[in-house]
């Protein structure tokens, strides 16, 4: 049987004052919940468990105690918001009104200036999903935004509604292939 895990990161400093993308460290929150997240995992005696997180500290933070391979991938990096890297929602409509007009609009294919949009993420993960799908015991700790089209390939989400996929913090998200289809489980861990 395949069993897939997925997480975002524990909560970053950014997560706390609501800015974008970025490459904040954890909050204390998010550092509770990289230990009950290792917890959990080794509780479930995986065989051959491997880890695969972004770039990014705040995934790497979250997956630091759990004791298994791990590999860091560019392509499970967060949505690259370009010109408005690291800015607040308010800062975005203060900065860039129009920009974020647009985006309420048509955000599946809304790409920020000198960034992605959401069809841009799911292009760049055509590969990992590729390869995520020959694999089994697999914890993939990414972002909002990345976690928002891997799942909606699993679940065959209508592509309309990736933008809004609910993933939220400090939920662990089990997807097991049953026959030809996938279904998916969220564990809420108390922090
Ligand atoms: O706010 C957290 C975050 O991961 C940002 O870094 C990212 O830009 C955003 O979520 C993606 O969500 P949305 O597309 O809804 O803005």
């Amino acid at each position: 049987q395949q069993t897939l895990y997925f997480s975002r990161h524990g909560e970053s400093e950014f997560n706390v004052i609501g800015r974008i993308g970025g490459d904040a460290p954890l909050s204390p929150r998010g550092r509770m919940y990289s230990k009950s997240l290792a917890k959990h995992i080794h509780a479930l005696n995986l065989p051959g468990l491997q880890v695969w997180t972004s770039t990014l500290q705040r995934t790497k933070a979250t997956s630091a105690h759990i004791n298994a391979p791990k590999q860091a991938l560019h392509e499970l990096d967060e949505i690259w918001s370009g010109d408005c890297e690291s800015l607040s929602y308010e800062e975005l409509q203060e900065r860039f009104p129009k920009e974020l007009a647009l985006r309420d609009r048509e955000k599946l294919k809304y790409r920020y200036p000198q960034g992605e949009s959401y069809v841009d993420v799911m292009q760049r993960l055509v590969p990992v999903l590729t390869q995520l799908e020959c694999e089994t015991n697999v914890l993939t700790v990414s972002h909002q935004a990345v976690l928002r089209c891997v799942l909606a390939y699993f679940m065959e989400t209508p592509v309309d509604e990736i933008p809004y996929v609910h993933v939220p913090l400090h939920t662990i998200i089990k997807i097991t292939l049953q026959g030809f289809n996938y279904n998916m489980e969220t564990i809420k861990m108390p922090i």
